[in-house]
């Protein structure tokens, strides 16, 4: 490959991510993100890893979110604001970039709103796979805004979830989901409370979006067996489950020295037990041991997933010959020759 090559970055827009969703069958986007997830869990110890850059604000947060597995370099720039819905904007937008780790040249920019939705319903499904009771059908799904119908699938697409009950604050979101499911195959009830939405529930997902130490689910509303995946508790001070749940539960995290900041554990004692989900999918540690066991994923979003998630868009990007290419490295003739690029096009102007 040419410096040349290297300079027009492949570069997939909006438009661009809806349509190979479209053409590729968002569930099937689902089952094949959920395999490139498991295959970097499984090689996980060869990543670079470190706890997410945050920067926060009064009404929310900015993160980057970097790793490499030393052949590819990746990174996520994603945004979390749960007032911006009141103002009619969303409250996670994300961007992201693949690089090679040889040139240090971007392979891939994308955008990534889309994508994270798609990465976090297949990181739950690969959790719930791995956790829950085998034969797990109904799932409560508390919280029912951009994330929800891309949870539910991907658990009926990975984990032969077939039907969905759903509660949220707002009762226009929940609308608005049910509407969004009518076709997936699903039999989806509307529930009045979160203590309705996970009667008769093997797995509840709650990814409610609240800037603060909110209690979704009370300890009496888990029974023996249930799995479940808190999703929306990222952030310092913004959790959503009552603590006795996760000293009832064995947690399960992506890495601990982020989750420990963000997540529900961040409610426990800095040595709170905790199994690392890419332990059990190597085999190193122990999921679920018997059917009474109540397991948690508390999931809080890390990098490998959206290596993982740019790694297969570059892959579909490639097979279908799709993306537009961005002209985005400067590429002088002579590497060394910046400057005299630009007063080349200077000269170029003036003779125009
Ligand atoms: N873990 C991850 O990897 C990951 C990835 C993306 C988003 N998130 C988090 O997931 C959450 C949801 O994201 P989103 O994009 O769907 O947000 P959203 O704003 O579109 O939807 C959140 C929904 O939660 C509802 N809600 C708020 N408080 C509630 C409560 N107490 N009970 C029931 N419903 C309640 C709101 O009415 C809203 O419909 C956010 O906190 C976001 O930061 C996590």
């Amino acid at each position: 490959m040419t410096a040349s090559d290297l300079a027009y970055v492949p570069f997939v827009d909006v438009e661009e991510m809806m349509h190979l969703v479209l053409d590729i069958g968002l569930e099937t986007c689902l089952a094949d993100l959920t395999a490139y997830i498991e295959e970097d869990f499984r090689r996980w110890p060869l990543f670079d890893k470190t706890p997410r850059v945050a920067s926060h604000s009064r009404d929310g947060v900015i993160e980057l979110m970097p790793t490499s597995d030393g052949r590819e370099y990746a990174f996520k720039y994603v945004n979390g604001h749960p007032a911006n819905m009141k103002k009619g904007l969303q409250t996670v937008t994300a961007f992201g970039l693949l690089a090679d780790v040889e040139s240090g040249y971007p392979v891939l920019l994308s955008e990534m709103t889309i994508l994270t939705a798609l990465r976090t319903g297949a990181t739950s499904a690969l959790a719930t796979r791995i956790l829950a009771r085998p034969g797990s059908q109904t799932l409560a799904m508390i919280g029912n805004g951009a994330q929800s119908e891309f949870q539910a699938l991907a658990l009926k697409t990975v984990c032969g979830v077939t039907a969905l009950r759903l509660f949220d604050t707002d009762p226009e979101a929940t609308r608005k989901c049910m509407a969004n499911l009518a076709d997936s195959g699903l039999a989806v009830t509307i529930c009045n409370s979160a203590e309705e939405a996970v009667q008769g529930a093997d797995i509840v997902t709650t990814c409610t979006a609240d800037k603060q130490i909110a209690t979704v689910l009370h300890d009496n509303m888990i029974g023996a067996g249930v799995h479940i995946n808190a999703i929306g508790g990222d952030c310092p001070g913004k959790t959503e489950l009552q603590s006795d749940i996760l000293n009832r539960a064995d947690v399960f995290v992506e890495y601990p020295p982020q989750t420990r900041i963000e997540g529900e554990i961040q409610q426990m004692a800095p040595d709170f037990p905790v199994t690392e989900l890419w332990e059990v999918l190597s085999g190193a540690a122990e999921g679920r041991r018997d059917s009474r066991q109540i397991t948690l994923f508390d999931g809080v979003g890390f990098a490998i997933e959206d290596f993982s998630a740019l790694r297969w868009l570059r892959d579909q990007v490639v097979r279908l010959d799709r993306g537009q290419r961005l002209d985005m490295i400067a590429d002088p003739d002579d590497p060394r020759d910046l400057f005299g690029m630009i007063e080349r096009e200077r000269h170029r102007r003036a003779a125009a």
